[in-house]
C-alpha cells in the first residue's frame, strides 16, 4: 500500500474502463501514462482530461503488434527511470457472440493476440523498468467470462483469451514474484460501455474503481490472485 505518486502505464485508455481508471489514477496525484493505438483518440482524451485539470502522458501502443510493443517499451525507458504499475485493460470481445462450434478461427485468433499475447509480450518488453521501480505491479483485466471454474458457452474467443490470460496471469506471478513484481488478473465487473453495453448494471466509474482498487488497498506482495470487487473470482 502505497501513498506516494507513482508511475503507472495503463493499455486501452482512450475510452471505458481504461480512460476512467486513467482520469482515477491522475486524480489520486500518480503519473498516469495513458496509451492508445490511435495516437488521434488517444490525443482526444489527453486532451479531455486536462480540461479537468488532469494532466497524463501519451503514448502510442497497440498491445496487437509486437513492433508497436518494442517501439512503446523503448520509448518509456527513454523517458522514465521506472515503471510502478501496469494495468493490461486493453481487450476486444469477438464479434461472434454464439456457441463455440460455430466459432471462427479469425475471431478466436484475434482474440488471443489482443486479449492475451498482448500482455505478456508488454510485461516482458517493460521488465526492466518494472524491476526499477519494485515493490511494482502488473495488473491483468480479465472477466468472470474468463474462469474456467465457471466456464458457459458463447463468445468463445474472448472466454478463452482471458482465461489464457488468467493462465499467464499465474506463470508470470511464479516468475516475477522473486523479481519483486506481483502479478495478479482482476475483473472490473459488468461495466456500462461500448463492449460492456447498455444493459449492464455498473457505472463505468465503478468498473474502474473495481481495478484502481488493486493499486490503493491491495498490498504489493499480494500476487497470484483473480480479484473482484468484494474478493476473488475462482480461476
Ligand atoms: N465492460 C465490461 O462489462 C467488462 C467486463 C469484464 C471485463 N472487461 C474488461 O475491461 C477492459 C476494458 O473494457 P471496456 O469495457 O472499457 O472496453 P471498451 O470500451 O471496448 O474499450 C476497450 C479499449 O481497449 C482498446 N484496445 C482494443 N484493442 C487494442 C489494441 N490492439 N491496442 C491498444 N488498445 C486496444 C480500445 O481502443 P480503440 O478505441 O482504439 O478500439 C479501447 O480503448 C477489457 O480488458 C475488458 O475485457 C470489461
Amino acid at each position: 500500500m502505497s501513498t506516494s505518486s507513482q508511475t503507472i502505464l495503463v493499455t486501452g485508455g482512450n475510452k471505458g474502463i481504461g480512460f476512467e481508471i486513467c482520469r482515477q489514477l491522475a486524480r489520486l496525484g500518480h503519473h498516469v501514462i495513458l496509451s492508445a493505438r490511435s495516437a488521434e483518440r488517444g490525443e482526444t482524451a489527453v486532451a479531455a482530461l486536462a480540461k479537468e485539470k488532469l494532466e497524463v502522458e501519451f503514448l502510442l501502443l497497440d498491445t496487437s503488434d509486437e513492433s508497436s510493443i518494442r517501439e512503446a517499451a523503448s520509448t518509456l525507458a527513454e523517458n522514465h527511470q521506472a515503471l510502478h504499475a501496469l494495468i493490461n485493460n486493453a481487450a476486444i470481445l469477438d464479434v461472434w457472440q454464439g456457441s463455440i462450434v460455430e466459432a471462427g478461427a479469425a475471431g478466436i485468433r484475434d482474440c488471443f493476440v489482443t486479449n492475451t499475447l498482448g500482455p505478456i509480450l508488454l510485461t516482458q518488453a517493460l521488465l526492466p523498468l518494472l524491476e526499477a521501480g519494485r515493490p511494482s505491479r502488473v495488473i491483468n483485466v480479465s472477466s468472470q467470462l474468463g474462469s474456467v471454474e465457471n466456464m458457459t458457452d458463447g463468445w468463445a474467443g474472448y472466454g478463452i483469451s482471458k482465461a489464457a490470460l488468467n493462465a499467464a496471469t499465474r506463470k508470470l506471478a511464479q516468475a516475477l514474484k522473486p523479481r519483486g513484481i506481483s502479478v495478479n488478473a482482476a475483473s472490473p465487473g459488468w461495466v456500462r460501455t461500448d463492449m460492456g453495453g447498455q444493459s449492464a448494471p455498473l457505472p463505468v466509474e465503478q468498473g474502474a474503481a473495481n481495478i484502481v482498487r488493486l493499486i490503493t488497498d491491495v498490498p504489493s506482495t499480494l500476487t497470484d490472485r483473480f480479484l473482484e470487487a468484494n474478493g476473488e473470482i475462482p480461476w
